[in-house]
């Protein structure tokens, strides 16, 4: 398998979908829609959609079943890049390549285009449920996994958290484990998972699924940390060089370990893999991208 034509091909498959998904930009009132959909279209690797569609796959499912809740998920993560962008949060002036939404808007327009996705995601994980004949239980258990990887006991406290100690000399490795984890781990977790609830995986199959994209998560973001520390501000599509003075892995443990970590990390998420009963190829070439990506 050439994973970065197959990853290629996914990509365009979410972004086809989530172009479709959007509402359009000359609706009333125009700006919003605009910055909407400047929000979530145009650039991205769109990596959590595609675990969406790759757990499906795996569970022997076509993914074009969840491409809607593919779709959710990715709203959810253009959200927060949205507010984590923001003036009061990293300050970012840009994100994949462009201006950031509220420079390239303003403020305003920008929290509220980040509400609109995060609801909007509900809609569409609904959606998802009536298209495939979820029963209620699956449905309201898949609304339940997103809400809770968003919220205070997700992503929410991530970001809070990790605002909390920029600034911070040292933070004790829980707290750094709390934030890689909730911050961005949450995310991945509910993307493997969302999907295939909807198609009514039980535990058995969730179980290794959550360990894999939970490790994979925190990988991630030891990569994010580690571009932004040594990459390429035009490869990586973002300022670089924002985390000085934050708490990351990178400025807690240095590269070395945290390219260890990484590491660990994406071989923690094979071996979650090995207990899945279920065609893992998509999943696993996905985690060994995830640690060789240079943006
Ligand atoms: C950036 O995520 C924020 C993190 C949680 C690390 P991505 O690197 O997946 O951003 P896009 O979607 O590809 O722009
Ligand atoms: C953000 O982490 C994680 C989110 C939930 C958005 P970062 O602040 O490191 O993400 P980038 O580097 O701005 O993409
Ligand atoms: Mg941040
Ligand atoms: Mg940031
Ligand atoms: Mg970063």
């Amino acid at each position: 398998m050439d994973v970065l034509y197959v990853l290629e091909e996914e990509k365009a498959i979410v972004e086809q979908a989530l172009a479709r998904c959007l509402p359009a930009s000359d609706v009333h009132p125009r700006r919003i829609h605009e910055a909407i959909r400047y929000a979530t279209l145009g650039g991205g690797k769109r990596l959590r959609p595609i675990i969406v569609r790759a757990a499906a796959g795996a569970l022997g499912h076509d993914p074009d079943l969840v491409t809607k809740a593919a779709c959710a998920v990715e709203c959810v993560h253009c959200s927060s890049l949205v507010l984590d962008d923001l003036p009061s949060m990293d300050d970012a002036p840009t994100r994949r390549g462009r201006p950031s939404t509220h420079r390239q808007f303003d403020v305003a327009t920008a929290i509220l285009a980040a509400h609109d996705l995060l609801m909007h995601a509900v809609g569409l994980v609904v959606e998802n449920g009536i298209d495939v004949a979820s029963g209620q239980r699956a449905l309201a258990k898949a609304i339940r996994e997103l809400s809770a990887a968003v919220g205070a006991g997700g992503m929410v406290g991530g970001q809070h958290v990790d605002l909390e100690v920029a600034g911070d000399s040292a933070v004790d490795p829980e707290t750094l484990e709390y934030i890689q984890s909730r911050k961005t781990a949450s995310l991945f977790v509910a993307a493997a998972r969302g999907g295939a609830i909807l198609l009514g995986a039980d535990e058995a199959r969730l179980e290794p699924l959550s360990d894999y994209a939970r490790c994979l998560g925190l990988a991630y973001q030891i990569v994010d940390d580690l571009l932004d520390a040594e990459g390429d501000p035009e490869t990586v599509g973002k300022e670089t060089g924002k985390d000085a003075g934050r708490i990351t892995f990178v400025t807690v443990h240095g590269s070395a370990t945290a390219k260890d970590a990484a590491a660990g990390f994406v071989r923690t998420a094979h071996e979650a893999l090995d207990r899945l009963d279920g065609e893992t190829r998509m999943l696993r070439e996905i985690a060994d991208f995830c640690l060789s990506r240079s943006h």
